[in-house]
This record gives C-alpha cells, sequence and structure tokens, in this order.
C-alpha cells in the first residue's frame, strides 16, 4: 500500500509529521517511516528559542539544520514551529524581556524571528508565528493566554508585532497562528472557538498580516464528544475569513479506551476518520501533520495526563512502537481519497 504522502499528493494536500533529528539520526526504522509517508514535516522542538538560543545572540540551530536537511534531500515541504510562544523559551528570555523598555523587549522578539526565517528563507514555507495566544481559564474575558510573557509585557499586540515583521522578513512565507482545544463539543473548546474567532475580528481589523489558522488535532474523543457539523462550521467561519487551515499536530489520546489494544485501534481510527473527513472537506485545508511518528517517540506516552499507568505505549498516531500500520494509517489513507 502506497504512503500516506502519495494520498495526500492525491487529494492536492501534504501529509507528514513532527520528528526528532536525533531520531532521523539513529533510527534506520524512524528514518524509513518518515521518508516514506510523508511530504512536510515538523520539527517537534528543534526550532523552539529554548533549544535554538540557550544564550542571547547565541544560537543552535543544528537540530532544525538536519531535520530540514533531510526534508530537502526527500524533496518534502518544511513548516517552522515556532517563532513566537509563552512555551520552551530559554530561561534568559522572560526576565530580559520584563526589565527591558518597549523598544527592546519588541528586539527580544523580532531579533528572533530575523534570524530563524532568514535562515531558513525559502526552505521553510510556512511558520507557526504565533502559537497558543488562547486560554480562557486565566480569567481574562477575551480568553486570551494571560500568562504569557509576551501579553505581559505587551498585550495583544504582540500578535500583530510578530506577524508584521514576518511578512516582512519573508513575504513568500505562510504564516500560522496556531492553537489547540478547537475541536471538540465541549465547553472548553466552545470558549476557546469563540476566543480565536473573536481574536481573529480585531486582528483583522488591525490589517495584521495572517494567512493561515493551524488547528493543533490534539483529540481526546475518551474525554470529550466530538461533533462533526459543528467542527465544520467552526472550519467554515475560519476559511470565510480567508484564512487558510491545516491540521498541525494531529494524534488520539487513547487514554481511557477500552483495555484491548486492537479495540482501542479500531476505535482511534473511526475517530481519526470522523475528524478528517470534515477537516478534508474544507478546501481550504492545506495537510494534515501527525505530532510524532510512531507510538514509541509520541509525547502522549510520556505526557502525564495521557500516558498509561501500566506503560504500555498510546497508540495514537498511525504507526506503532514497530513501525507497522495501524487502523489509524487506513483511516488518515481513506479520509485523503475521499477528499
Ligand atoms: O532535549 C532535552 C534533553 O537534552 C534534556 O536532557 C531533557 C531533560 O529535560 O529535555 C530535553 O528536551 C525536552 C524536549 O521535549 C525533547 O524531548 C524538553 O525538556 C521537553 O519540555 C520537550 O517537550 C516538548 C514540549 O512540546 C515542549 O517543547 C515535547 O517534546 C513536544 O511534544 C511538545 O509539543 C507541543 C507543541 O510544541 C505545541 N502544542 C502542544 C504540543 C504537546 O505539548
Amino acid at each position: 500500500r502506497e504512503s500516506l504522502a502519495e494520498h495526500a499528493r492525491r487529494s492536492g494536500r501534504y501529509f507528514g509529521m513532527a520528528v526528532k533529528s536525533r531520531l532521523l539520526r539513529e533510527d534506520k526504522g524512524y528514518r524509513a517511516a518518515v521518508a516514506r509517508e510523508s511530504n512536510i514535516l515538523v520539527q517537534e522542538y528543534e526550532l523552539k528559542r529554548g533549544t535554538t538560543e540557550p544564550k542571547p545572540g547565541q544560537y543552535d540551530f543544528s537540530g532544525a539544520d538536519q531535520i530540514i536537511d533531510f526534508a530537502q534531500a526527500h524533496g518534502m515541504r518544511a513548516r517552522g514551529h515556532t517563532l513566537v510562544w509563552y512555551a520552551a523559551n530559554p530561561p534568559w528570555l522572560e526576565p530580559a524581556v520584563m526589565q527591558a523598555g518597549p523598544k527592546d523587549q519588541r528586539r527580544l522578539m523580532t531579533s528572533y524571528i530575523d534570524t530563524a526565517m532568514r535562515r531558513y528563507a525559502g526552505r521553510i514555507t510556512e511558520w507557526d508565528v504565533v502559537n497558543e495566544t488562547l486560554e480562557p481559564n486565566e480569567g481574562r474575558a477575551d480568553g486570551m493566554r494571560a500568562e504569557s510573557l509576551w501579553m505581559k509585557a505587551m498585550g495583544e499586540q504582540y500578535i500583530d508585532l510578530a506577524f508584521r515583521r514576518a511578512r516582512k522578513v519573508d513575504p513568500a512565507a505562510t504564516l500560522y497562528l496556531a492553537d489547540f482545544g478547537l475541536e471538540h463539543d465541549s465547553p472548553r473548546c466552545e470558549r476557546r472557538r469563540t476566543a480565536m474567532l473573536k481574536l481573529l475580528d480585531r486582528l483583522m481589523s488591525r490589517n495584521v498580516p495572517l494567512d493561515a489558522i493551524g488547528i493543533q488535532g490534539h483529540l481526546k474523543p475518551y474525554k470529550e464528544p466530538f461533533n462533526q457539523r459543528q467542527f465544520a462550521d467552526f472550519l467554515h467561519t475560519l476559511s470565510g475569513y480567508g484564512l487558510k487551515l491545516a491540521v498541525t499536530e494531529f494524534d488520539i489520546a487513547d487514554r481511557g479506551g477500552p483495555p484491548s489494544p486492537e479495540k482501542r485501534d479500531r476505535e482511534v481510527a473511526s475517530f481519526a476518520k470522523a475528524f478528517l473527513d470534515v477537516a478534508l472537506d474544507n478546501p481550504a485545508m492545506q495537510s494534515v501533520l501527525c505530532w510524532g511518528v510512531s507510538d514509541k517517540d509520541s509525547w502522549l506516552s510520556k505526557y502525564p495526563e495521557y500516558k498509561w499507568p501500566d506503560g504500555q505505549l498510546s497508540r495514537g498516531l498511525p504507526l506503532d512502537g514497530n513501525m507497522a500500520r495501524k487502523p489509524f494509517w487506513d483511516a488518515i489513507a481513506s479520509a485523503f481519497d475521499a477528499a
């Protein structure tokens, strides 16, 4: 059976995954699976500022370079994750931003945007310029993430600055705003969708140069329901702004599912199909990337909220711990075929 990249290509789209440079280097089964299944890649953490700028102005892009070189060698696209985020920053950044005056605060953000985007211009064709701006649980009426260092430093205009700078540095790149918790039929997701749409209204009214929305797609079907019509309407509203869409971090937390792996695999596949049938029905949907290559390297198997207490692997990605295809793989293939 051909690759997911082939199924995606036939529907005029891209399929890929978040990769770790160490495993690309060291694990030939991992490397072969990535080469076989993807036509777009993203770095799981090698292009986060905590990894790339450990000291002010001292950069280490070695991990990201390896991933981009791999993508180029295999004729794949690459996305950049991420330029401006509240998390995964080097420890020196927040104190520096908090102590700086307005001009230096802006420079502390834009210096990284300039450096990273210039380095990969033409090889990374789309960026998560700003990641995870929303957090209704932090008490703001607008549902924005109050605890972000950038929000504390500049207020919401940090988003405007990030996108305006990114557009200036690499006008050819597609500029994404990405977030999670937009997918389910739950009060949690409904509040986040509402906050996202209100934010978009404000950004559009300020002519912020935003091109696309990254729907992360970290599904938790055993915790929250999913309603196809509701999600389709949300995607339709987003594309109504003229925005492109992508599912940027697709995986399925199977904790809470049936104990039998086979049964769980079948259920995970049906959740995936229900979600992708809606996502890929929207013409603005450009690509689907999974957040990891196989169950063995998935963050789901490490993260306290999702990992299985008995130490068994989460089964929330299309390939199992031995890189073998699961029903989830077939669900993605058939969703692309139906699109
Ligand atoms: O590489 C270092 C290693 O040298 C060190 O010994 C070790 C000890 O702390 O840390 C390693 O870095 C870890 C890195 O993953 C690589 O494994 C970081 O601590 C750890 O925080 C980091 O976690 C990543 C997390 O984002 C924070 O960056 C996860 O791998 C990654 O799956 C997760 O991905 C996020 C997306 O970026 C945004 N959306 C949510 C998604 C899941 O949380």
